[in-house]
């Protein structure tokens, strides 16, 4: 991630990827003209890079010329195009192929044709790096497109945010939601954990995401993932982990204004894990930690069969099964403990003692995140 005046950038598109789309571009371009000698024009400031690396590729002779114009302010597009340099050059009976870096509401083309309209060109033709097809407003034809890309503000490889960026060589894409903390909790049977999620959420104003019960929301209410992952529960096996995900991704989706989300039961393998950090990345966000209450095993079968007196649940009466859950809880919560390790981001919490005195600890380790 990179950081620009006020903003934050990901890595969006790399170097080796522009590079394979221009040499397309170049490629195409060069079989269209067959024996004409082109004349590109390249859009100042932005297309200064395309047009270098695109001429270095081009394989056959060719003129190179620039006008610049300039309409962006900060993140936003103008109506208002600034002519700062106009044509140079006389290019009556020319083949001509305007190079972009980026297509976007079609402001600056509108003005390239109509500096254009009047010069007596055998052709023109328009070739962009990038172009984003949800922002684009006008009709003109554009007949050579690298990439397209979302309507997000991008950097990197000529293009700027309020002048910095262009020298990057990889493009990097906005983001735009920061500021959340995204918590996956984990504790053994019997740590009190659904207790403290229950606080942490009101504390931190954060949605509860508890696996089990977005499952049985599904499948009780019978929609198309619910459908699915019974299918597979049907047959008795595993569901996939992508349903468990588009699942999670609606529950996310559900909640765009929430402030973060409590993760509680997924994930459990590492691969579980990788999905959940592309997930949040797709969002613009990340998990924060990985808080994990640690309770010795003898308190845990302690309370936990304590609990089985009064609450009537099975498993909570037999010592065997409670020592079983417990096990298969460090067996399986080993892995995550380094995948989170690895980032930096396991925080192991005592959890032994009162509500409020673990409580605090957790508050602790979030305050400081
Ligand atoms: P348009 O006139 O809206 O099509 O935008 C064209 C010009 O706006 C480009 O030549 C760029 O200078 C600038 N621009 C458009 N989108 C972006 C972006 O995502 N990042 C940086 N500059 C952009
Ligand atoms: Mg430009």
């Amino acid at each position: 991630m990179i950081k620009l005046h006020d903003k934050y950038f990901k890595p969006f598109i790399t170097a080796k990827q522009i590079d394979e789309a221009l040499q397309r571009l170049a490629n195409e371009i060069a079989e269209d003209v067959g024996d004409e000698i082109p004349v590109f024009v390249g859009i100042l400031n932005g297309s200064f890079m395309v047009v270098s690396d695109f001429a270095k590729m081009y394989p056959k002779p060719c003129e190179v010329t620039f006008i610049k114009l300039a309409s962006y302010e900060g993140v936003k597009s103008s109506e208002d195009i600034q002519r700062l340099i106009g044509l140079t050059q006389d290019l009556t009976g020319r083949t001509v192929i305007i190079l972009e870096d980026i297509i976007d509401t079609g402001n600056t083309l509108h003005e390239v044709h109509r500096i254009f309209k009047n010069e007596k060109v055998k052709s023109l033709k328009i070739a962009t790096l990038f172009y984003k097809p949800e922002a684009y407003k006008k009709d003109f034809k554009l007949h050579y497109v690298g990439i397209e890309i979302p309507n997000k503000f991008i950097v990197g490889y000529g293009l700027d945010y309020n002048g910095l960026g262009r020298n990057l060589s990889e493009v990097y894409q906005i983001k735009e939601t920061q500021y959340m903390t995204n918590l996956v909790l984990f504790g053994p049977p019997g740590a009190g954990k659904g207790t403290q999620a229950e606080f942490l959420k009101t504390k931190y104003n954060l949605v509860h995401i508890s696996t089990g019960d977005v499952f049985r929301y599904n499948i009780k209410n019978e929609t198309a993932l619910g459908m699915l992952a019974k299918s597979y529960m049907d047959k008795g096996a595993l569901v996939p982990d992508q349903v468990t995900i588009d699942m999670l991704n609606a529950e996310v989706e559900k909640n765009t204004d929430a402030q973060g989300f409590i993760f509680d039961g997924f994930p459990r393998t590492n691969a579980q894990a990788e999905a959940l950090d592309k997930l949040m990345d797709s969002k613009d966000s990340q998990i924060n930690a990985m808080i994990a209450l640690e309770v010795d095993d003898e308190v845990l079968v302690k309370r936990l069969l304590g609990r089985g007196k009064t609450s009537g649940r099975p498993d909570d009466a037999d010592e065997s099964i409670i020592r079983n859950r417990i096990k298969e809880y460090y067996d399986k919560t080993a892995i995550l403990k380094d995948y989170y390790s690895a980032q930096d981001k396991y925080f192991g919490v005592d959890g032994v003692g009162s509500i409020d005195e673990i409580t605090k600890r957790l508050s602790s380790v979030i305050d400081k995140l």
